[in-house]
């Protein structure tokens, strides 16, 4: 279908894009509407809110902007795609009604088919080739099963949203198509896709005499389900917690046979008698602070009982004012905003050596300010780089490939702006090889020109 229109769905973790090829090969992005300028990268989240007609939604960025607007908001529900592999998350109930994973999916999905439909000024049909991305490995899925059950489980989300048939092509191979096209000669290449949930990295030829074979040898693929959220979860366990009481310790000794004393009274600890040992007890439970680096989970910490647990702890704790950030940080239910205010700290330090942190929302006096360097944020992260250059090793290994004959190494995601995660590469196969672009769109860009 030669004057068909091509169209390339990349549905991510944290944005989606779709891309439409002409027949002449051009690539157009599909620009959706904010409140400020339009963009090609639209957040892939979901908000619900109870109105007098009953359940409202909004998805993209009206869905933020009226759940910021919202007196009381509603749920904001985000990462959705890393749920597609768990057989224990089918749905959740929100404002007393059931919605199954898919349906909350398929919401989004609607919405990038009906901009996509405006912006060709036609429905899409069984005609339309339509090819969407999927990742090589999906976040926590750990057998094959639990991957097909996923890639399932995407489609039946198009298929509830009005999509005629789609086909899947790995992100990463989306990406090298991407690339391919910006070729004259041929090479093999490396491609490293690092999101918001997921990092992949795929070995193949590309060039103007692979690009017209009909099936194409992909050397190897591998990936993992660790990128920039595993970011963002690291710098507030080690940035946010802390100042939020993590490290906080109660003020009393927890021995019950002893006399409940000031710990800041060291000469007294010396006459207690051996067997009465000194316990160092946090004064908030550590699951309170797991639920801080996943944001979204932070809205579940809104409830009696843990606001029973915090005042309590408040009461025992050395730095009541930590405390009493946290519990304002949850009678505020500032998810969302926190998580904002990890990865503005994230995003200038792939820009700047050091970055101040700022959580205006909690702390507009900025007592909660702290100046952090890359170097602090890389040390971090320093288990995660690891482990990506583990998975990178791994494929050149299982590949026999040496790094002399990788041409050239091609990194995209948001996640590949992190200065730590190209050095992975510029250290292995030098900065020259090392190349970039396009960083949010060229999957979808890869599966438009892809899509038969
Ligand atoms: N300048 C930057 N520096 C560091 N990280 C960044 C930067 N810009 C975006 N990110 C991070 O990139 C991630 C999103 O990247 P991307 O849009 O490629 O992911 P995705 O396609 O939605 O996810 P996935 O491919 O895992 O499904 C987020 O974690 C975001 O914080
Ligand atoms: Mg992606």
């Amino acid at each position: 279908m030669a004057d068909t229109i091509k169209i390339g769905i990349d549905f991510g973790t944290t944005n989606s894009s779709v891309a439409l090829a002409r027949p002449d090969g051009a690539v157009e992005l599909v620009h959706f509407p904010t409140a400020t300028t339009p963009t090609e990268s639209f957040r892939s989240v979901l908000y619900l809110e109870q109105s007098k007609s009953g359940i409202a939604s909004f998805t993209g960025p009206s869905a933020i902007q009226q759940y910021l607007e919202a007196e009381h908001p509603g749920r904001l529900i985000q990462s959705l795609k890393s749920y597609l592999p768990s057989r224990s998350l089918t749905g959740t109930e929100v404002f007393g009604r059931r919605y199954t994973l898919e349906d909350l999916i398929s919401r989004i999905l609607t919405d990038l088919r009906l901009r996509t439909e405006q912006t060709l000024a036609t429905p899409l049909t069984p005609e339309t080739p339509i090819t969407v991305g999927r990742p090589v490995r999906f976040v926590s899925a750990e057998t094959e099963e639990d991957d097909a059950y996923a890639t399932e489980r995407l489609r039946s989300a198009f298929t509830q949203a009005g999509y005629p048939d789609v086909a899947f092509e790995l992100e990463p191979i989306a990406a090298a198509y991407a690339y391919e096209a910006t070729l004259d000669h041929d090479e093999l290449i490396l491609i490293g896709d690092f999101g918001g949930g997921t990092s992949d990295f795929s070995l193949l030829h590309v060039g103007p005499s692979y690009a017209s074979q009909p099936s194409r040898e992909i050397l190897g693929n591998s990936g993992l389900g660790l990128a920039g959220d595993a970011f963002d979860a690291r710098i507030v366990r080690k940035l946010v917690s802390p100042a939020l009481g993590a490290d906080t310790l109660e003020k009393t000794y927890a021995n019950p046979f002893a006399a409940p004393m000031p710990k800041r009274f060291p000469g007294r600890a010396a006459v207690l008698p051996p067997q009465r040992e000194l316990k160092i007890i946090p004064a908030v439970p550590a699951w309170i602070y797991a639920n801080l680096e996943r944001w979204h989970y932070l809205s579940f910490l809104k409830t009696r009982n843990v606001t029973e647990i915090l005042r309590a702890a408040r009461a025992r704790a050395e730095e009541p004012e930590k405390v009493e950030a946290l519990i304002a940080l949850i009678e505020e239910d500032l998810g969302y905003q926190l998580h904002q205010a990890v990865q503005r700290l994230k995003i200038d330090l792939s820009r700047a050596e050091t970055a101040t942190f700022r959580f205006p929302e909690l702390d507009p006096a900025g007592q909660l300010s702290k100046e952090v360097t890359r170097a602090d944020f890389e040390q971090w992260i320093a288990a995660d780089l690891e482990s990506i250059e583990n998975c990178v090793d791994g494929l050149l290994a299982t590949t026999n490939t040496t790094k002399e004959k990788v041409d050239r190494v091609f990194l995209t995601g948001g996640t590949s702006f992190v200065p730590a995660v190209r050095r992975i590469f510029e250290t292995r196969f030098s900065p020259a090889r090392v190349v970039t672009g396009n960083e949010f769109t060229s999957v979808a860009r890869g599966l438009a020109l892809r899509s038969t």
